[in-house]
């Protein structure tokens, strides 16, 4: 149910796959809160993916977009503007993608033709895509512009492998961008730290179905969902949080502030 938090406004939203991606789920969230918006995903991803039916289903158009293109990034903000009628209130950066991992090469083997790849698409181009914006011109005044990111930027997930590392510099360019985003434009940056979520994404990492289980078991509120994060990244697009900006903003059920859970202590006492 929607309370119009978004209404009037408008955005781009960058990454809706499938019924499971984080973005999906948003893009439904700020429909039924009043906002409108365009897609956009890679090309390739739009082969695959459905996206044309959460464009039906949120009465959107789509623009394909790569992240890693800069030409791609000016021709979908320009459009954008054309297409919902004028500047953007929000933007939704939710890409990710490391080819070390898919291709199964451990953190201490890694490619580096791989890992320069990982880190274009999954932590640059979030640089490129405010620097587009920012040319542009193309944010309004208390905008708000969101990324996803995980706490392997901050404590070690050996699995995580290279994203660990994009995750910390996506992270660090939401400040060092929200600085001059703030003070030229009076738009805010932030990262939404999420729990393990189960998307393609997600479940790309090895050992994800331990891991997640594990995190449900760390966090007294438990794992948050993707439609928690949708939620949750409607309060940062909304106006109720104008002032909120170059934070990284944990959203986990309690999971990075839990040293251990009464769960976990079990796990490893003697039962006799
Ligand atoms: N799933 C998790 O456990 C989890 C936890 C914390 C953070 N995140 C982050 O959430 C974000 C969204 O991931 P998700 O879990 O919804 O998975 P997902 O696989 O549904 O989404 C990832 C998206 O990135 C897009 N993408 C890949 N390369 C691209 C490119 N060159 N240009 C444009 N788009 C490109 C894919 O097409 C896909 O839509 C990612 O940043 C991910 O790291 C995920």
């Amino acid at each position: 149910m929607g309370h119009n938090l978004l209404k009037g406004k408008k955005g781009i939203i960058f990454g809706a796959l499938d019924e499971n991606s984080i973005a999906w789920k948003t893009a439904e969230r700020v429909h039924e809160e009043g906002g409108s918006f365009v897609l956009t995903n890679a090309p390739i991803a739009m082969r695959m993916g459905q996206i044309n039916e959460l464009a039906k289903k949120t009465n959107s158009e789509i623009i394909p977009a790569d992240a890693t293109n800069e030409e791609d990034l000016m021709n979908l903000v320009t459009k954008s503007k054309e297409i919902l009628g004028g500047k953007l209130d929000f933007v939704l950066h939710s890409i990710g993608m490391s080819v070390n991992v898919r291709k199964g090469r451990l953190y201490t083997d890694e490619k580096y033709d791989f890992t320069t790849k990982g880190w274009d698409v999954s932590a640059l181009s979030f640089h490129k895509v405010m620097q587009s914006l920012y040319k542009a011109d193309a944010m309004n005044e208390w905008g708000s512009i969101v990324a996803l990111t995980y706490m392997a930027a901050q404590r070690t997930f050996p699995d995580y492998n290279d994203m660990a590392d994009n995750k910390a510099y996506l992270e660090s360019v939401a400040r060092s961008f929200g600085y001059f985003f703030g003070k030229e434009k009076k738009v805010r940056v932030n990262t939404i730290s999420q729990s393990p979520t189960p998307t393609t994404a997600g479940q790309g990492v090895k050992g994800f179905d331990g891991f997640i289980a594990y995190a449900e078991k760390m966090s007294p509120l438990g794992n948050a969902t993707a439609l928690d994060c949708a939620n949750y990244t409607i309060s940062l697009f909304s106006d109720l949080s104008r002032k909120v900006t170059m934070q990284n903003l944990f959203h986990d059920g309690g999971f990075s502030m839990t040293g251990v859970s009464q769960e976990v202590i079990e796990k490893f006492t003697d039962q006799e």
